[in-house]
């Protein structure tokens, strides 16, 4: 069978106090709403369709090429927001699920049970329950004596009997598509509240002497419904419990998952270990065999295998294996560490390649640079790449030595195995094997290959 998802994320969001949509706050890393498109994009037959109409501008650009998008407007309640979705989705398909899209931990397995269960009712409907004692709202779920469902009443309108009733209504439905519309706009207004309300329908189906089926959550934290930013914290925890879940499944080391941070999509290569207090952010892959952390903070990066990163920053890098960094180090955009480089304390590294084995140990910044293998850089060393209007690169050779404390004013190329005298200040480009000092730095000697033996004087 056949279908089709319609996902309700219209709403005002009230409680949310935002002038963030909804179901844009981020959960586990991603949009709140790109989860639930996630689980759906299994079963789904054709591109799920989602009303909007709170914050619809900022919603749709999210969306684009995600889902197709439906403007309700006014917000005249649940049964109206899917009537609005009935030109795109009517005759397409056998089955219509629909879902709230501010519940981000339901997962695929359930949407494909509610579905099969549906393919094998002969009423035209089946609803997702949960069992619960915190209520929060939720439609109660009322059951005849022989137990099959009669109807959903809404907390307002139930009566003190039904409010202890522990069987909630989650908000996610898969329907008969034939059936569906034309029930829809058979749903009067609540007089009450003046909107169309969704749980109607169950009520409509019973009268028609047409059994409804119910599904219950097995897991009941999948229910978590985002209506505060109070339970906006409960599902982020819930779903990095899950995510990290699965990493130690996967063969990671997590030594105490409650403070680690890992968004969605994240992979982390079998005997990492990640130590508390680290958050690994976006698209980050890691690597075998790494130890990352404490107190570690990596966005948007990648880090091969066999490398160890204490207590730093890294946005926007490339660590090959090997590599050690940390502690207190911060890798900026565009930093790119080659196989085996050293990068200890208070360094800075932004738009630059250090080569294989570059040493870079203690204090230094280093930007729009690129460095030759097998170099070391100095305590204190700097690249002076701004000179306050551009930016200028800088150039060092392989098996060079940049002793501590040398300013490095660019735009400079700096040769294979030259050195720098500590404090410093070079200006002007040093040809290899040549020993520069002072400041401006001039060169006092040539050097063969990196012992430093002279061979002449240059003076
Ligand atoms: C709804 C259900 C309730 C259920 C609960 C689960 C109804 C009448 N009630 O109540 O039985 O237990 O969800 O969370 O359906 N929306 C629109 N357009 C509208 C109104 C709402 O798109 O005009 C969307 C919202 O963005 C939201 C969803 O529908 O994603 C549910 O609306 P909400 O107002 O949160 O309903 P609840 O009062 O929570
Ligand atoms: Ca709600």
């Amino acid at each position: 069978m056949k279908t089709s998802v319609v996902l309700l994320a219209a709403g005002l969001g009230t409680r949310m106090k935002s002038s963030l949509p909804k179901v844009l706050h981020p959960i586990a890393g991603k949009p709140m709403i790109w989860h639930i498109l996630e689980a759906v994009k299994t079963i789904a037959n054709e591109k799920p369709v989602v009303v909007i109409g709170h914050g619809a501008e900022q919603v749709s650009q999210f969306l684009e090429g995600k889902a197709e998008m439906i403007r309700q407007e006014p917000l005249l309640g649940t049964a109206h927001a899917v009537i609005q979705a009935e030109s795109h989705v009517k005759g397409k398909t056998d089955l219509v699920l629909v879902c709230y899209a501010d519940m981000p931990l339901l997962r695929a397995e359930t949407f494909q049970h509610l579905m099969d269960v549906q393919q094998k009712n002969k009423g035209p409907m089946t609803i997702l329950t949960v069992i619960s004692h915190d209520p929060r709202g939720f439609g109660r779920i009322l059951r005849k004596q022989d137990k099959s469902v009669q109807a959903i009443v809404e907390e307002t309108a139930a009566s003190s009997e039904q409010l202890s009733i522990k069987e909630l209504n989650v908000g996610c439905y898969c329907f008969n598509s034939e059936w569906l519309w034309g029930a829809l706009h058979r749903i009067q207004k609540n007089a009450e509240k003046g909107e169309y309300y969704l749980t109607d329908i169950v009520g409509l189906a019973v009268a028609d002497n047409l059994p409804v089926q119910a599904v219950t959550l097995e897991d009941s934290q999948e229910a978590i419904g985002i209506n505060s930013r109070v339970h906006l914290a409960e599902v982020e925890a819930a779903m990095r419990s899950r995510i990290n879940h699965a990493h130690m499944v996967n063969g990671v080391t997590l030594v105490d998952p409650a403070s680690t941070y890992v968004d969605t999509g994240v992979m982390i290569g079998e005997d990492t270990t990640i130590l508390p207090n680290t958050f690994l952010q976006g698209e980050v892959r890691i690597g075998k065999n790494c130890v990352i952390g404490p107190n570690t903070l990596i966005k948007d990066s990648i880090i091969e295998a066999e490398c160890s990163i204490l207590a730093s920053v890294l946005e926007g890098a490339r660590v090959e294996e090997h590599v050690h960094i940390g502690p207190f180090a911060r890798l900026r955009k565009g930093a790119h560490l080659m196989a085996g480089v050293h990068m200890g304390n208070f360094g800075e590294v932004k738009e630059s390649t250090l080569g294989p084995g570059v040493k870079m140990g203690h204090f230094s910044y280093v930007g729009d640079a690129k460095i030759g293998a097998e170099t070391n850089i100095g305590a204190g060393t700097i690249t002076c790449n701004f000179d306050g209007e551009r930016k200028h690169e800088t150039t060092i050779g392989e098996n060079a030595f940049i002793g501590s404390d040398t300013m490095l004013v660019a735009p400079l190329k700096i040769g294979d195995r030259a050195r720098t005298g500590a404090g410093a200040v070079v200006t002007k480009n040093v040809p290899p094997d040549t020993l520069v000092v002072g400041m401006p730095a001039r060169a006092i000697k040539k050097l063969i290959g990196d012992t430093g033996i002279r061979t002449e004087s240059t003076k």
